[in-house]
């Protein structure tokens, strides 16, 4: 690892915690389900001295797991402007108080009897995420020299999925899962914040950041000279200098403007259909529900499965690590939601069988694992790349902006509504994501263009060429998979990765 120097190991490790805590209140809240519905019970009955209703207890509980999601929404529409106005590592630092309020009040909930705080907890935790999600990519991406950026960039993805599966982890009942020990579970979170507190301080703010937007070149040289362990650093300032040349040029484009200009329009309904894709595909409802999915597949013991689903998780990010750089984009994407298509089917029947077929629940595990396996291939990590390659530097940011709006606002959905959804629809529930996912291949196959080993200029093109109309129509493009050189990853300097 030439050019890993102790200070930029250390900068890249501190950002990453806000990653690992973003995945581990992503899976938190999934083993203890039924222990905290039980507390809350036992919080309405000591209030107005009657058991809860089991409606209200199903919104209650929706609602702690869905307003996270909001939370998130309202600050990732915030990165752009805090990461400009109080820098990279500020505003890293100031956001841990989210995270410490946050923590704070879903671990006092139970001594407190208050299922409000938990709520307002999880709002608050989640508007911590939303920063996090997009701070810790950016400042990654900027420290991080060009001949490693993919491989550092990948380690945001890692830290999300290592975070759920360690609070799927600690959520085993013999562990913190426990109904003494659930509000330590929840609490734990503010661990990572802390350290995080005490490490920021030793770190460089992004030299990027300090000479493209504050202009101050004499900082970001010492910066650099700390991130690289060179005095000399002149080659990289000179590549930085090009950038804001280039920067200057094109003008920033709003959000407004993104809808009204053809230029935009297609390539920004291609990404919102591709980030509700990731959501609507159903891998968040198995990441806050699946305690609960298993116990109805009959699952014997279904916290060990979630387990399971959080090793296969980690495991298939780091085979579409290897994948990404060899397949396109758009192959992968489609790998992804064929396969998530077929296990949903494939779960729907296991679980239709279920009463006659005993080793259905098996079955319906395995089509679980497969589910998140095939989603980690494609819809995980690829519409991210689609935001940052269809669109250049200036309407970059408005379009990152409608992108996460629209990615967080399909996981509120999914959180709020999976519950009663699965209570109406009983086993067949995952029949409506084999649909939505039947929905999205087809989008893809007939209107997504391949991105990988093209420029800008190339990828504009193809919208242009056939869309006299302005109704999408675009080149259809299949040799997705000759030698073409990869171009670099570089969707991992820009926002979050869900
Ligand atoms: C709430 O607790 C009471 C006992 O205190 C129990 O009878 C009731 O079934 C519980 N309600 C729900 C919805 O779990």
């Amino acid at each position: 690892m030439e050019g890993l120097t102790g200070t930029l190991a250390l900068s890249v490790f501190t950002a990453v915690l806000g990653s690992l805590e973003f995945g581990y209140n992503i899976g938190v809240i999934n083993a203890p389900q039924k222990i905290i519905e039980r507390d809350y019970n036992a919080t309405w009955v000591h209030r107005y001295g009657e058991p809860i209703p089991s409606g209200t207890l199903t919104t209650l509980w929706s609602l702690s797991v869905a307003i996270f999601s909001i939370g998130g929404m309202l600050s990732s529409f915030c990165v752009g402007f805090v990461s400009e106005w109080l820098g990279r590592r500020k505003a890293m630092l100031i956001n841990n108080m989210l995270a410490f309020i946050g923590g704070s009040l879903m671990g006092m909930a139970k001594l407190c009897r208050s299922f409000e705080m938990m709520i307002l907890g999880r709002f608050i935790i989640g508007a911590y995420c939303g920063l996090a999600s997009g701070l810790t990519p950016m400042y990654v991406g900027e420290i991080a020299p060009t001949s490693l950026r993919g491989a550092l960039g990948t380690l945001h993805q890692l830290a999300i999925v290592s975070g759920i599966l360690i609070a799927q982890i600690l959520g085993l009942e013999s562990l913190l899962g426990s109904p003494e020990l659930w509000p330590v579970l929840m609490g734990l979170t503010v661990v990572p914040t802390v350290l995080q507190m005490g490490l920021l301080p030793f770190c460089p703010e992004s030299p990027r950041f300090l000479y493209i937007v504050r202009c101050q070149e004499h900082h970001a040289k010492s910066g650099l000279r700390r991130l690289t362990g060179r005095q000399e650093v002149g080659d990289m300032l000179a590549e930085m200098k090009e950038e804001k040349r280039r920067m200057d040029m094109e003008r920033k484009v709003s959000i407004p403007e993104l809808f009204r200009s053809s230029l935009y329009r297609q390539p920004i309904i291609i990404s919102i259909l591709l980030q509700l894709s990731q959501q609507l595909s159903g891998v968040n409802a198995v990441f806050y529900y699946s305690t609960d999915i298993f116990t109805k597949a009959g699952v014997q013991s279904p916290v060990y499965a979630t387990i399971g689903a959080g090793v296969v998780n980690c495991a298939f990010t780091v085979v579409s690590l290897f994948l990404i750089e060899r397949m396109g984009r758009r192959t992968l994407h489609m790998l992804g939601l064929g396969g998530m298509c077929i296990c949903a089917l494939i779960m729907t029947t296991a679980l239709a069988l279920l009463d006659s077929v005993p080793w259905m629940s098996y079955v319906s595990m395995l089509a679980i694992f497969g589910f998140v396996a095939f989603f980690e291939v494609g819809p995980g990590p690829i519409p991210w790349f689609f935001v940052a390659e269809l669109f250049s530097q200036g309407p970059r940011p408005a379009a990152m902006a409608v992108a996460g709006f629209s990615n967080w606002t399909a996981n509120f959905i999914i959180g709020m509504c999976f519950q009663y959804v699965a209570d109406l629809c009983g086993p067949y529930v995952f029949l409506i994501f084999a649909a939505l996912l039947l929905f999205f291949l087809i989008f893809t196959f007939f209107r997504v263009p391949e991105t990988r080993g093209k420029t800008f200029d190339q990828i504009a093109a193809n919208f242009h060429q056939h869309s006299p109309g302005g109704m999408m129509d675009m080149d259809m493009d299949m040799d997705m998979d000759t030698d073409k050189p990869s171009t670099e990853l570089d969707y991992l300097g820009e926002e979050s990765n869900n």
